[in-house]
């Protein structure tokens, strides 16, 4: 199992946080935010992670977070020329992916779950996880049949579907890329990882997992002070890096 973390991206709701430097590399209490996520790859025990980025913010990371050996892992580095959307990170991450099976996280996004069995556990298809939220209008929402069977994926719903939004976490395995590659930009111009999902949604192999613990993505100042919070009081005893 590989890792990714998608670490581009423009920021612009955070700014001016984000006019000289790069989201996930502002402070969440004591740590980068970048920290968060990649924690969750390493504790689910993934050695090989491929951190992208956007060109202006690489050096930044570079200095930041090394070859890796420091965590016990190894870090490969790619750049996203343009904010293209989540689904571009499979045709970035081509040769790095090889043959393997791919768990991709965004480099915003703060989980309280420890996901090891959960990753470990997949074989083929894709996984995705799901939480319920009160306003699932700015996420890709899943809605569920009767057997809780996953039934479609709508981003951004304008109308109700359902309250369960789709997480920044994701395990697929390797006919991503060639997935990726099929699909067509969105009318905001980027390759959607809700398309992605379905297309594995579509042949009966998309598993939705419920995330239990807190989640959130620290894309937004009310949500920013509150990860710093949550960081303080919740997670900073359970980090390993
Ligand atoms: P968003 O929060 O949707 O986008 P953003 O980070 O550019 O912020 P804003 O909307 O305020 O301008 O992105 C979610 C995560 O995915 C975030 O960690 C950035 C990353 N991302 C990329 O790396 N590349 C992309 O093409 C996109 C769309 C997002």
């Amino acid at each position: 199992m590989k890792g990714i973390i998608l670490s581009g991206g423009s920021g612009t709701r955070l700014r001016p946080l984000t006019k000289i430097t790069s989201k996930q590399l502002l402070p969440i209490y004591n740590r980068p935010m970048i920290y968060y996520p990649l924690n969750t790859l390493i504790k689910a025990g993934i050695k090989e992670i491929l951190i992208i980025v956007a060109p202006e913010r690489a050096g930044d990371y570079l200095n930041l977070l090394g070859s890796g050996r420091e965590f016990g892992v190894k870090f490969t580095y790619e750049i996203q020329d343009k904010p293209e959307g989540l689904a571009q990170a499979f045709i970035i991450g081509e040769t790095f992916i090889g043959g393997d099976s791919v768990t991709m996280i965004l480099g915003d996004n703060i989980f309280e779950d420890d996901f090891t069995e959960e990753i470990y556990s997949f074989k083929s298809g894709a996984k995705v996880f799901a939480k319920h939220v009160n306003d699932p209008e700015r996420f890709g929402v899943v809605s569920f049949d009767q057997e809780m069977k996953a039934e479609k994926i709508v981003e951004k719903p304008t109308q109700y579907i359902s309250n369960n939004a789709v997480t920044g976490l994701y395990v697929y395995d390797q006919r991503v890329v060639s997935a990726a590659k099929s699909l067509t930009p969105s009318v905001r111009g980027e390759l959607e990882i809700t398309d992605l999902n379905n297309w594995y949604l579509e042949k009966g192999e998309l598993e939705v997992a419920m995330v239990k613990g807190e989640w959130l993505d620290a894309g937004t100042f009310e949500s920013l002070l509150h990860a710093q919070n949550f960081a303080k009081e919740k997670l900073d005893s359970k980090m390993i890096i």
